[in-house]
């Protein structure tokens, strides 16, 4: 197939396209950040950009819709800034296909739309609350794909993932635990965690979760979401002492208060996409922080 991959030079863009590629499928990126990977085109540009998207489109049989802001801390201090970058950046893509009949659309949603869920595990069809920007716009993206689903015979698929992990995570700033943690203990920091880090999260490898992208794309029309989670949930302290561990190194672990409306527990139930794709994370949790501290030891 001829795939579009939007975010492609993001963390979990470079692991998906590389797997597209390897399943032979041809694969163009559109990224704001410059990015050389083996046999894809990257087209640098904002998806915000119509003309661009437009020219880029024609001849797609599928789109992967990665782009989006993702600190929810930093859509709490700039709400329009993420509104208008991830839903409207959403809305100049789906555009564009209904233009140029190109109805196969997959995209990064998030646990950011359950908000403090009422139970755990968490089940697609719980309620949906987002408490920051952020999540609300992963909720109105999954609005506007579904109505493009049933309004213009797409097929929509919402990929709801959890907390991913995995080698090439680079945010600037990292706000995502593993690889902030591991960062500190390396460079024997302070491991700062909120509360007594009791809470428990879920963790998901990100070559499991690129997996389940290539399941999708086969997918009938209409709209499908669900969860992808890890196996488990683990606390912040077990991860601190598997990353000491692997490290070789202890953590100095500073606590500060926990966050107001931190729920004690939030993970999965990922039993729908097993259903619906076949698919179950394989990679365990050890395994997974392993090839994460190697990767960050090398850059
Ligand atoms: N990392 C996680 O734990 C996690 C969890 C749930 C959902 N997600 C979602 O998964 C997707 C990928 O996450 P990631 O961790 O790889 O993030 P990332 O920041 O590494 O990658 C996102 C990419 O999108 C690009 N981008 C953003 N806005 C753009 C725009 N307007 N035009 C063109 N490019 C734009 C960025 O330059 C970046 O390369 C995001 O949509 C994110 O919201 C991530």
């Amino acid at each position: 197939m001829k795939i579009l991959v939007t975010g492609g030079s993001g963390f979990l863009g470079k692991h998906l396209c590389r797997a597209l590629v390897a399943a032979r499928h041809i694969v163009t990126n559109i990224d704001k950040k410059p990015c050389t990977l083996q046999g894809v085109q990257t087209v640098v540009g904002d998806v915000m950009d119509e003309m661009l998207v437009d020219q880029t489109m024609p001849g797609h049989d599928a789109v992967f819709h990665l782009a989006s802001y993702i600190e929810a801390g930093e859509s709490v201090e700039q709400p329009r800034k993420y509104t208008e970058n991830n839903i409207l950046g959403t809305l100049v893509v789906l555009e564009s296909m209904r233009k140029h009949e190109v109805k196969k659309f997959l995209f990064s949603s998030s646990a950011a739309i359950y908000g403090e869920p009422l139970r755990t595990p968490i089940q697609e069809n719980d309620r949906t609350l987002p408490i920051n920007p952020y999540g609300m716009t992963k909720l109105a993206m999954e609005g506007l794909v579904s109505s493009y689903a049933y309004a213009f015979g797409f097929t929509g698929v919402a990929l709801r993932y959890f907390n991913l992990y995995g080698p090439e995570e680079d945010h600037e700033p990292e706000t995502h635990a593993i690889p902030r943690f591991a960062r500190q203990i390396m460079h024997s920091d302070e491991v700062t965690v909120w509360g007594d880090g009791s809470n428990k999260r879920d963790y998901v490898y990100v070559e499991d979760v690129v997996r389940a992208h290539l399941l999708a794309l086969s997918l009938p029309q209409g709209y499908h979401y669900m969860n992808l989670s890890g196996k488990n949930a683990t606390s912040v302290l077990e991860i601190i002492q598997i990353l000491e561990k692997l490290i070789g190194k202890p953590a100095k672990v500073t606590h500060f208060d926990a966050r107001p409306g931190d729920p004690s527990e939030l993970f999965a139930d990922a039993s729908k996409a097993k259903k619906v794709l076949g698919w179950e994370p394989q990679v365990e949790l050890e395994e997974g922080l392993h090839k994460t501290i190697q990767w960050i030891m090398k850059a």
